[in-house]
């Protein structure tokens, strides 16, 4: 670790190592993240003119105060830098992503497992942090040179060559691939997993749950109920709190939104207008298979994240409980992706109006920043 060359910056670093705490005890990379590291990232998480036109950042679509989500719960996709632009998916939280194990195929389960974004196509956040600057959609930078000299003339700039060396900032290549490192640095730290829901501090004999907050934990915990803890599990992992998914992919038959603005960009950028079906992970690995299927997202922080499911077609928490009860004996429509619907652990519930209710309540008490 070079030395802090000015009295600031070694000030910068004290207040670095305060607010980030230690990284976290199990990062899912052998490497472990230093402090300084995570500050780089985190300062390139929320600098606004690594897009063009400048005025988008990472944090633009996942917003702390929104759980590392989308903030604007309006809209179902989110708004690339030029705001004509628009992606075809919901923003999931980029919080709790760092303990996704990196992307592979489990032969005991004879399942896909981890990886980054919906359909898994980055390996890890490594990856996935190489995409945004340069998709047309998102951020919209020219390539990655523009960048890097972008950060270069920030004021963390100084502090990426304190961390990577004298110099990293001329070599291009390395230091995009060393920028995506420093903000999968800031996605491990504590600041982002916080682990401060009330949920948490139930776990810990901290706090006490309401009646009807019980009934839902019981409701989503078994089986011949809710069944939700089959895929968003509720337990903790050995040393890792419940992370409320296992990162498998499935097809939950959830129908198409007619909403979804991406449904009318030019043919040059979705070539089949209205007809575009996301095919999720089937449509990286091309195995019909996989069709349909995406990655269970986590439930922490839920409550702040609306609307929901990959293409935002659901605004409430309540309509997507209710579609798990009813969709095979409600008024629904058809599935986006018809193809690998999984009809035996969703679907028709039997679950009262009041226990819907019940399981909503459970999951507000996932939400970080619980105070008593
Ligand atoms: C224009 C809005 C937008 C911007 C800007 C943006 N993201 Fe995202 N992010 C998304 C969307 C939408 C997805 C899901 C895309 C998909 O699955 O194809 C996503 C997915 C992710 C994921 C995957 C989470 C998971 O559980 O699979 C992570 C992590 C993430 N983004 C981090 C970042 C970082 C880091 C940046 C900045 C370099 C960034 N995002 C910039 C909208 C955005
Ligand atoms: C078979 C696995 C499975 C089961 C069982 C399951 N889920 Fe899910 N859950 C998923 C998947 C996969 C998605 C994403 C689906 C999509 O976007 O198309 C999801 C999405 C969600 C979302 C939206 C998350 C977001 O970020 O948009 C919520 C809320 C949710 N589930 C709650 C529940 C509840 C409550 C139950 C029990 C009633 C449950 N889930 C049962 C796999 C499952």
């Amino acid at each position: 670790m070079p030395q802090p060359t000015s009295r600031s910056l070694y000030a910068v670093l004290i207040a670095a190592s305060m607010l980030l705490g230690c990284p976290t005890e199990e990062p899912v990379d052998e490497a472990p993240w230093t402090v300084e590291e995570a500050l780089v990232g985190k300062m390139a998480f929320f600098d606004t003119n690594l897009s063009s036109p400048p005025g988008q950042s990472c944090a633009s679509c996942h917003s702390p105060d929104s759980g590392y989500s989308e903030p604007h719960s309006q809209l179902p996709v989110s708004q690339g830098a030029n705001p004509t632009m628009v992606g075809n998916r919901n923003s999931p939280s980029a919080a709790y992503a760092t303990f996704s194990p990196t992307f592979h195929f489990d032969e005991a389960e004879g399942l896909y497992v981890g990886g980054q974004f919906w359909d898994g196509r980055a390996d890890d956040l490594v990856a996935q942090a190489q995409g945004p600057f340069l998709a047309a959609l998102e951020m919209g930078m020219a390539d990655e040179a523009a960048v890097i000299a972008a950060v270069r003339s920030s004021d963390y700039g100084e502090l990426f060559e304190l961390v990577y060396g004298e110099g990293a900032l001329d070599e291009v290549e390395t230091a995009y691939v060393q920028l995506a490192e420093a903000i999968a640095a800031y996605e491990a730290s504590d600041e982002v997993n916080r682990f401060t829901s009330k949920y948490d501090h139930y776990l810990a004999g901290e706090a006490s749950l309401t009646p009807q907050e019980e009934r839902g934990l019981e409701l989503f915990e078994s089986e011949d109920k809710g069944n939700c803890a089959a895929c968003h599990p509720s337990e903790p992992d050995g040393a890792t709190a419940p992370l409320f998914t296992d990162f498998t992919y499935d097809n939950l038959g959830v129908p198409k939104n007619p909403d979804n603005p991406f449904y009318d960009l030019p043919a040059s950028l979705n070539p089949e207008g209205e007809d575009f079906v996301d095919l999720g992970l089937g449509g990286v690995l091309e195995d019909p298979a996989e069709d349909g299927k995406v990655k269970v997202p986590t439930l922490r922080n839920i409550g702040l994240t609306p609307p929901y499911m990959h293409n935002g077609v659901f605004a409430s928490l309540r309509e997507v409980v209710d579609f798990y009860n009813t969709r095979d004996v409600g008024t629904w429509d058809p599935p986006e992706a018809d193809a690998n619907v999984n009809d035996e652990e969703l679907g028709d519930l039997g679950l009262t109006e009041a226990e819907v209710d019940d399981i909503v309540a459970f999951m507000m008490t996932l939400n970080d920043g619980w105070a008593r």
